[in-house]
């Protein structure tokens, strides 16, 4: 075995180089007589002559899962301590119709933030009753088709927008229950969390302001004042940000409750997934069981009940989920520093559809899709094809050493925040989502075609 000095200190030297960790991919992952990747009894190879590469594929049977399994630890975990849960999918993290309902089946409700993520949740026929709504800025159009089609709770995140959510109310006759985003202070990301102050960001309204924002919202008549909302971070591996959350915000919550109802609290997503093998996020069972022992003891502290508390969970829903499928085109050995080699496999998307290695040099694991090699594993580096060194995919990981141009490669654990924020840079069309399950393969979101691509550019009408 050598192991390469390029390596980062996380990464092992894989004593399999073609196997696939259960905690990083989808469920029914799984490799073939052949070797071959196969997900939801579906080849990779057949995917990907049937939709091209890149694709993204997404193991339905592994969402309903992971959907459910949220919202039933959190049911047992609230009920053990005389209350209840209400679970929102971060629509943002991947919304498409198929998994709008998809997640409305398992008995979740949708958190949208953008009048397009709402147009999304509505053709998929979702109940609004069941949507919240979110977002610094919405705009009046947004604010007014919310209370239009009867979302069923906005999260208020200005002084600004509490009197525009009550002005639209007021005009379409309704009372909308609101909730109030508050800037706990609280900032978690995987690993640790800083429960110093973290003022210094655009969401929310300071924990000391809370009362008196409150206090308007009560004085709307078109307003119904639900709780408060926090969401610290994303990525999350340990419960105490949330843990450190819920205690300050049950502070400014048992005050409130000396003047009204206050029925609900929302703690938010960000639950942490594993991407590599090196993560180790919480299960969520026990997530769940940390999370309802501290809003126990801190409304004991407060000597007021639990109340209902509302999680906004995506990327722990979606993200495992889903692999994406590419080709492998180009492969450079470097030498770095006269002292080693990084194999650059050059793939044929890249940031376009998974701009988080190159925009938070998030690390992701890849694997030969087409077949298991034995060949002695190599440090490899997957590139995209853009104009642009930082188009990375994934940092670091081993390949069998004989990857070559025309293999599939597989990237896990792509679910969420990729498509969802793919991008057309270079005029790459985004690639399709294709959903597997029993054995069999359906697009739920087609490839941008160049006619797609054209069609927006309107110089040559004007020509
Ligand atoms: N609720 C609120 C208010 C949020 O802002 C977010 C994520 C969520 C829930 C869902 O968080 P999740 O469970 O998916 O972590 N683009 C970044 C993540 C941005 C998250 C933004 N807000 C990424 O790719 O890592």
């Amino acid at each position: 075995m050598t192991v390469n000095p390029l390596a980062p200190t996380w990464l092992d030297h894989p004593s399999d180089a073609n196997a696939l960790p259960q905690a990083v991919w989808s469920r029914s992952a799984t490799r073939d007589a052949d070797g071959e990747l196969e997900i939801a009894g579906v080849r990779a190879s057949a995917i990907a002559a049937q939709f091209g590469t890149p694709v993204y594929v997404v193991d339905e049977a592994d969402v309903h899962h992971r959907a459910l399994g949220i919202r039933e630890s959190f049911e047992r975990e609230l009920a053990r301590v005389g209350s209840s849960v209400k679970v929102y999918y971060a629509g943002k993290a991947f919304l498409s119709v198929a998994v709008a309902r998809w997640v409305t089946a398992d008995g979740l409700n949708i958190d949208v933030c953008s009048e397009g993520e709402l147009a999304v949740a509505l053709a998929a026929g979702v109940d609004p009753a069941r949507l919240g709504h979110h977002g610094n800025n919405k705009s009046l159009a947004e604010i007014d088709r919310s209370i239009r089609v009867g979302v069923g709770a906005i999260v208020l995140d200005s002084v600004l927008e509490v009197e525009r959510v009550a002005e639209a109310a007021a005009r379409h006759g309704r009372v909308q229950p609101v909730r109030l985003r508050v800037n706990s202070g609280v900032h978690a990301s995987t690993h640790e969390y800083l429960a110093t102050a973290r003022e210094d960001q655009k969401f929310g309204i300071p924990l000391a302001e809370v009362h008196a924002v409150v206090g308007r919202i009560r004085e709307l008549g078109s307003l119904q004042f639900l709780g408060l909302h926090s969401h610290i971070g994303s990525q999350i591996f340990e419960a105490d940000g949330f843990a450190e959350a819920a205690s300050r915000l049950f502070a400014v919550h048992a005050d409130l409750l000396a003047d009204g109802p206050v029925p609900e609290l929302n703690l938010g997503g960000g639950f942490g997934i594993a991407y590599t093998s090196a993560d180790s996020p919480l299960r969520i069972d026990e997530l769940a069981r940390s999370i309802a022992d501290s809003v126990a003891s801190s409304a004991a502290a407060f000597g007021i009940p639990v109340p209902i508390i509302a999680i906004e969970p995506g990327r722990s829903i979606i993200g495992p989920s889903t692999t994406t499928l590419y080709t492998a085109g180009t492969i450079k050995d470097v030498l770095v520093d006269g002292a080693a080699t990084r194999k650059y496999v050059s793939v044929d998307g890249g940031m376009s559809d998974n701009i988080r290695a190159a925009l938070y040099e998030a690390d992701y694991s890849v694997r030969l899709a087409n077949r298991t090699s034995t060949a002695d594993p190599a440090l490899v580096r997957i590139a995209g094809k853009h104009c642009e060194s930082g188009d990375i995919v994934v940092h670091a990981d081993y390949l069998p050493g004989d990857v070559a141009p025309g293999d599939l490669l597989a990237v896990p654990a792509t679910g969420a925040y990729g498509w969802a924020m793919a991008s057309n840079y270079n005029y790459l069309g985004r690639p399709p989502v294709v959903a597997v399950r029993d054995g069999a393969a359906r697009v739920i979101v087609r490839r941008e075609t160049e006619a797609d691509l054209l069609g927006r550019d309107a110089g040559m009408d004007s020509a």
